[in-house]
């Protein structure tokens, strides 16, 4: 099939590579000429495993292709899908400009009938807003060409994305036509050959599963951390808790790692836009609330915990960091924990020397050079000389340093474990003061 893929970042680029590994004829298209011109290098703007070797076969295969001009992509494609990011507005809700602008852009430029997909991650209503903009678009041209609009909401992980994509444990499909269901059907049939279900549905209800499906796995990850801060109290171990609670199946071992809490591009500002949907049809969403005020009370409790172990005091001292991305396997660092803590020590007259696999360029940039955050290209170069080292993303390459060695280039054995990646005994023995997730508070 003939497609465009409006929106090339993390969800479109993949999207596209992983339908043209199908035998798709895809063109990506963004508005980021950067963007574009890297890519047709044959140059990848984001880390994501296994992704280049697709683009590039792809490419090379002649399948795949990048644009910045919208109209020709449409205008060659029957389904055109919109991937453009859907920020958080100002009230919480889901900031649709992108969205809009590409669908206007569709109804401005479409030739002939076309499926339009919401693969961007939209509320309830979008798919209204989306056919209106392009009828007005079509009416300004005076010209009338049918069109559907499907929402598709897309589940990938970052870090995992492309295996998501490919072996997917379902796709849903929401529309109003029978025959646009199955041609949907057809296109995502090579990749549920395993059996995973495409489910159809009406368009609301699929706008709203993936709303329902992110706010599921966030209160998954709030819900152990509130367990977590109440072994604190106790004394109960979080760790035999969990696997205590994990091994039931109706509650899965999946999302239960205490820790900094969620973040990244997706879980906070579906959150928030969920939370404003509830709230604008007159229904108070108290567990999505609770769940969101335990997920910002995490990383202040962690500061909390750290500045109370120098008694308030961190005006010139320097922090190791490990981790900044907002999860391991990516360079996204979109609402990372690692952000609000580094915002916080600064706050505080700290100094920093992070190290991430990936995400050190995007952090750089973000901070824009502030002097008081150094980066060090290795694990054991951000250390030296540090008062403390301080984990913030579950890299596998910080599972199981040479603890002799991290000894010997901090000035003081002490570290704050925001992800609880070692045995406290272990490291008790080994002479470290080692703060984590859920330990009992003295
Ligand atoms: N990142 C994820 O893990 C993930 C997973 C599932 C769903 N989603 C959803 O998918 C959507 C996209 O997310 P993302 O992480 O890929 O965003 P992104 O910011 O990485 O990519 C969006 C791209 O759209 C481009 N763009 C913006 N306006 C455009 C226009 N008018 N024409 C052409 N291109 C335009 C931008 O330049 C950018 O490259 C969001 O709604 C997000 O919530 C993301």
């Amino acid at each position: 099939m003939k497609l465009a893929i409006i929106g090339t970042g993390y969800v479109g680029l993949v999207t596209g590579a992983c339908f043209a590994e199908m035998g798709n004829e895809v063109i990506c298209v963004d508005a980021d000429a950067s963007k574009v011109k890297a890519l047709k290098q044959g140059r990848i703007p984001i880390y994501e495993p296994g992704l280049e070797d697709y683009v590039k076969r792809n490419v090379k295969d002649q399948r795949l292709s990048f644009s910045t001009d919208l109209t020709a992509a449409v205008q060659q494609s029957l389904i055109c899908f919109i991937a453009v990011g859907t920020p958080q507005d100002q009230d919480g809700s889901a900031d649709l400009s992108m969205v809009l602008q590409v669908a206007r852009e569709i109804g401005r430029t479409m030739n002939g009938y076309k499926v339009i997909v919401e693969k961007s991650t939209v509320p309830v209503g979008t798919a209204v807003k989306v056919r209106r903009v392009v009828q007005e678009e079509l009416a300004a041209r005076g010209e009338v060409w049918e069109f559907d609009v499907v929402s598709n909401p897309e589940f990938l992980k970052e870090g995992t994305a492309v295996d998501d994509f490919m072996k997917p444990d379902r796709v849903v499909v929401g529309c109003d036509d029978v025959q646009v269901g199955e041609l949907l059907k057809e296109l995502y049939a090579p990749f549920v050959r395993t059996h995973a279900p495409i489910i159809i549905m009406d368009v609301v209800s699929a706008e709203l599963t993936k709303y329902a499906a992110n706010a599921f796995l966030a209160t998954k990850i709030s819900f152990i951390n509130e367990i977590a801060n109440i072994c604190s109290r106790t004394g109960a171990n979080i760790t035999m808790v969990r696997q205590g609670i994990g091994s039931d199946r109706r509650i899965g071992p999946l999302f239960l790692f205490p820790g900094l809490g969620y973040g990244g591009s997706c879980f906070p500002k579906d959150m928030q836009a969920l939370i404003h949907t509830a709230r604008s049809q007159g229904y108070p969403p108290r567990v999505l609330e609770a769940v969101e005020a335990v997920n910002q009370d995490q990383r202040r409790l962690f500061f909390h915990r750290i500045a109370d172990f120098y008694q308030g005091d961190l005006k010139g001292r320097t922090f190791a960091m490990w981790g900044l991305s907002f999860k391991p396997m990516t360079d996204d660092i979109r609402e990372a924990p690692s952000l609000t803590l580094i915002a916080h020590l600064l706050e505080a007259g700290a100094k920093i020397q992070a190290h991430d696999p990936e995400a050190m360029a995007a952090t750089r940039q973000y901070l824009e050079n502030r002097p008081e955050v150094r980066f060090a290209d290795s694990s054991y170069a951000a250390l030296k000389g540090a008062d403390a080292l301080i984990i913030c993303t579950e890299w596998a390459k910080f599972r199981e340093p040479d603890f002799e060695r991290v000894k010997s280039l901090l000035k003081a054995p002490v570290i704050f474990d925001g992800r609880n990646l070692y045995s406290p005994d272990k490291l008790a023995s080994l002479g470290f003061q080692y703060f984590y997730i859920g330990q009992k508070l003295d």
